[in-house]
């Protein structure tokens, strides 16, 4: 059984185009896998679709066996930056109840057993000692720490984590996927981790799903980021530069993996 399989899926939001056409691919259990793509290639798309909350056109999803279902406690989901806190007092330890007890964000109802698992999970990410503060007061990748323990409640089997390195630099980048990868490695479980830049993830992908023109492809760093799978992704002619252990995407003399110049498939 595999953690996520798409079978000739087609995802659409409503548009002239579909986000994701006739893709097809599987995550095998206990993968690491960076889901990549300019902004807009369908990263978050395909993981609201995962969490059942985007039904496919046509194709089968499945997840852990089972087709995806809403509330899914199986999967643990971390969102893309959500820049507006509900609270920005909350502290992390409130925060991470917030998701033990679903969506209720009106305290104090969180049971021993809530309370429990929600240190635990902040312990996972190494924040115990984070969890008083409120959450305006934590860096950027304490804070992201504190979002990745919300996504480990209740034990998941699967783990997608929306652009976690959004706005971290360098040396946080590192701190986050490391521990990740640790996680996923302890946990023994899935995890599909959404950036748009491959060369934070290289330390850690046993493989990486690249989306890219409605199509995706799968496979090892240096089976998917090469100049023909990434040329017809972005439809446009790619070259790919090795520099120095980095790897640079380029169309013409722009570097198209860089959030500022974001190709327009
Ligand atoms: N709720 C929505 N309704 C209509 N279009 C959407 C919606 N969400 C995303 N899109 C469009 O779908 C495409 C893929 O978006 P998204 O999955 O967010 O990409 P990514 O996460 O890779 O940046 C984009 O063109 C985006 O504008
Ligand atoms: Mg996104």
């Amino acid at each position: 059984m595999s953690a996520v399989a798409f079978e000739r899926v087609t995802l659409s939001h409503g548009g002239a185009r579909p986000i994701l056409c006739d893709v097809s691919f599987s995550i095998p259990q206990g993968a690491f896998v960076g889901l990549l793509g300019a902004n807009g290639a369908g990263k978050t798309t395909m993981l609201r679709a995962i969490l059942g909350l985007i039904k496919p056109l046509s194709g089968t999803i499945s997840v852990l066996g089972k087709p995806p279902t809403r509330g899914n406690a199986t999967i643990g989901y971390m969102p893309q930056a959500r820049r507006t806190l509900v609270h920005p007092g909350i502290s992390g330890i409130d925060f991470v109840l917030s998701a033990a007890g679903g969506h209720r964000w009106g305290w104090p109802v969180a049971s021993a057993i809530e309370k429990e698992a929600a240190w635990k999970a902040l312990e996972a990410v190494g924040a115990g000692d984070l969890a008083l503060r409120p959450l305006a007061e934590l860096s950027g990748g304490e804070r992201q720490r504190i979002l990745i323990a919300q996504a480990l409640i209740g034990d998941p089997m699967l783990l997608l984590l929306d652009e976690p390195l959004i706005s971290l630099d360098a040396a946080h980048q590192r701190t986050i996927i490391d521990l990740v990868h640790a996680i996923g490695e302890r946990l023994g479980i899935a995890v599909l981790f959404c950036s748009h830049e491959i060369n934070p993830l290289l330390r850690a992908v046993d493989r990486v799903l690249y989306l890219g023109n409605a199509k995706a492809a799968i496979g090892g760093v240096d089976e998917v980021i090469s100049g023909p799978v990434l040329s017809k992704l972005y439809g446009t002619p790619i070259n790919v530069v090795r520099v120095a252990g980095r790897i640079f995407v380029m169309a013409d003399d722009v570097e198209v993996e860089a959030g500022t110049h974001v190709h327009d498939v």
